[in-house]
């Protein structure tokens, strides 16, 4: 089937509906997700979202935090943006329908997370993500310009590449025309015609064995770009969550969230002892990369395989009026946390770099902008402070939305693409072909992609991915296309950036640690930055 729309929307998270939202008055939009809509990270965000409320705090401050926690790899305008917007954006969403908890005088109760000067976090108990995605989705159901396909698979941008014409990494003009989708209801492959599309395709945790991020976050939007030879930077900095709930065989794996160690929750070693201050002086509450790595050590140590976050000594009241979600979780396998310590480990989290954009959530492809946690916009820079993800998300499909709109009457539909073409593929009998698969590289990444890193696990790491990467594109190569081996071949490509970024930083930075090169490298900043 073939299909035309002004603006296709890939992804039903927080970047992808509210851009969708935004351009609706001028055009038509299709936004494809390939579970329900709200399959989605977007969900289970439970900290919160941090924009600048009310005084004390300033733009400034907010700044001043982002830039530090990033390990001032951070583009500085980037960030001015960012928060200078942050304000005007979460009254937007407030106006959509989405709901934040106020305390007894009216104001936002704003909570604080680790890396954060000031309370400064919006959230709705602990599933401000669930709110603000329902909030969302209803808004959109409103908009008669605005349909959503649900499992709807995107496989591949289309570019003049599928018009015969090669294009390679050096191209500077490479066009976006649509994308082909999957419709995993019927096993179809359709053709989506575009004059503008958004990639809102959210993260890449399931690269690793432990993750918080639900299935679908296999790194899709980056493995797409990736392919047709749009520039992607920054892979090596993958956020590890210091604080998922030790529960091996769930998956993904139960946040415990920053929140409330922003309350007063404190991380503890089997020997009981609140060993955080001899890694940093903010403690608990020292950003991610700090508290992730200092728990890692901690592990490694005492063999250990789990430490603890105690809840014991805070007011019962306020914990469970605050943290419902979570006491319930806890409780349903037997934790009682203001009783017990919780057991927790760190779990990958978030994929800081992705889709190279500029301050237009412009992609280095024409008519191809991106938004959300597959971007990199050079907010984070080499290590995400906490909650500033969901706002990236709205200030900069706000940015595209005013982009896109103004490009859009320049922009015409590309009608001689090709429909794709899979004569001679065969299905694919063989499942464990694929499972198998996912299992060897997720290990492959904990093992030697992890929190702590060096030249010899990531030589290890790639010379493994190389055998797996041949024998996938065989696989994929023959068959009819299902989920399953686009997934695993996008998680592979993502995996492979990764390693790639993560071998040539020379130097350890934020979220990226080595053995074998201790020390940030102040000396290389700008060449790291700009590629
Ligand atoms: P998502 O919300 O993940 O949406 C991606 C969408 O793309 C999904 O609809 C998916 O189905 C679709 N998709 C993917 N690939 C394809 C494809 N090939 N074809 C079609 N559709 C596709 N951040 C904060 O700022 N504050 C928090 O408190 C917070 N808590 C978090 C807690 C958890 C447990 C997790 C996992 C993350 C948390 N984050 C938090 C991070 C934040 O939730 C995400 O970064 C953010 O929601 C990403 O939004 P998004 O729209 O980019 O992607
Ligand atoms: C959390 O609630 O701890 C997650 C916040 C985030 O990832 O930004």
């Amino acid at each position: 089937m073939r299909f035309k729309t002004d603006f296709l929307v890939i992804g039903s998270g927080i970047a992808g509906l509210s851009f969708a939202l935004k351009v609706a008055d001028k055009g038509t939009v299709a936004i494809v997700t390939k579970g329900e809509a709200d399959d989605t990270a977007t969900r289970y965000a439970q900290g919160g979202i941090a924009a600048v409320m009310y005084t004390p705090d300033t733009y400034e401050k907010h700044i001043r935090d982002t830039m530090v926690a990033g390990d001032e790899l951070n583009n500085p305008e980037i960030v001015r943006i960012t928060i200078t917007e942050s304000t005007d954006r979460i009254k937007e969403l407030i106006s959509w329908g989405a709901n934040f908890d106020r305390n007894a005088a009216g104001l936002f109760d704003l909570g604080k997370e680790g890396g954060h000067s000031e309370f400064r976090v919006l959230h709705h108990k602990d599933q401000t993500g669930l709110e603000i995605e329902r909030a969302l989705l209803e808004k959109i159901k409103q908009h008669p310009n605005i349909t959503i396909r649900e499992h709807c698979f995107a496989v591949d941008l289309i570019t003049q590449h599928h018009l015969g014409q090669p294009v390679s990494r050096r191209s500077t003009d490479i066009d976006c025309y649509g994308a082909y989708i999957l419709d995993t209801n019927t096993g179809c492959i359709d053709t989506i015609l575009a004059r503008v599309t958004m990639l809102a395709t959210g993260g890449a945790g399931n690269v690793y064995s432990n993750t918080t991020n639900p299935p679908v976050a296999t790194g899709d939007g980056i493995a797409m770009v990736y392919r047709a030879k749009g520039k992607i930077e920054n892979m090596e900095f993958i956020q590890f969550h210091p604080t998922s709930l030790f529960n091996p065989k769930e998956k993904p794996a139960f946040l415990i969230t920053e929140a409330l160690r922003g309350f007063g929750a404190i991380l503890r070693n089997q020997l009981e002892e609140s060993f955080m201050e001899r890694y940093d002086p903010r403690g608990s509450l020292a950003p991610r990369d700090i508290v992730a790595r200092a728990i890692d050590t901690e592990m490694k140590i005492s063999g250990n395989e789990h430490l603890y976050l105690d809840c014991r000594h805070l007011p019962k009241e306020g914990l469970l009026s605050h943290f419902p979600t979570i006491f319930a979780k806890c409780l349903s396998i037997g934790i009682d946390i203001t009783r017990d310590m919780i057991p927790i480990v760190p779990s990958a989290h978030y994929t800081c770099g992705g889709i190279r954009v500029d301050e237009y959530a412009q992609s280095t492809i024409g008519h191809l902008y991106a938004s959300g946690e597959c971007a990199s916009t050079g907010l984070h820079g080499a290590n995400r402070l906490a909650s500033n993800s969901l706002l990236e998300s709205i200030v900069f499909s706000h940015r595209a939305s005013i982009h896109a709109m103004q490009a859009l009457n320049r922009i015409s539909f590309k009608e001689d693409v090709p429909d794709w073409n899979a004569d001679g593929m065969v299905f694919n009998e063989e499942m464990v072909l694929i499972t198998h698969t996912l299992k060897e590289l997720q290990l492959i990444m904990s093992h030697y992609v992890g929190i702590v890193r060096s030249n010899l696990r990531l030589k290890r790491a790639i010379d493994r991915l190389r055998i797996l990467h041949r024998e996938t594109e065989e696989l994929y190569n023959k068959s009819i296309l299902t989920q399953n081996i686009c997934e695993l071949r996008n998680l592979i490509n993502t995996a492979y950036l990764i390693i790639k970024a993560a071998t040539e930083r020379k130097e350890s930075r934020g979220l990226h640690y080595s053995i074998d090169y201790p020390r940030p490298n102040n000396s290389d900043d700008e060449k790291h930055f700009i590629d």
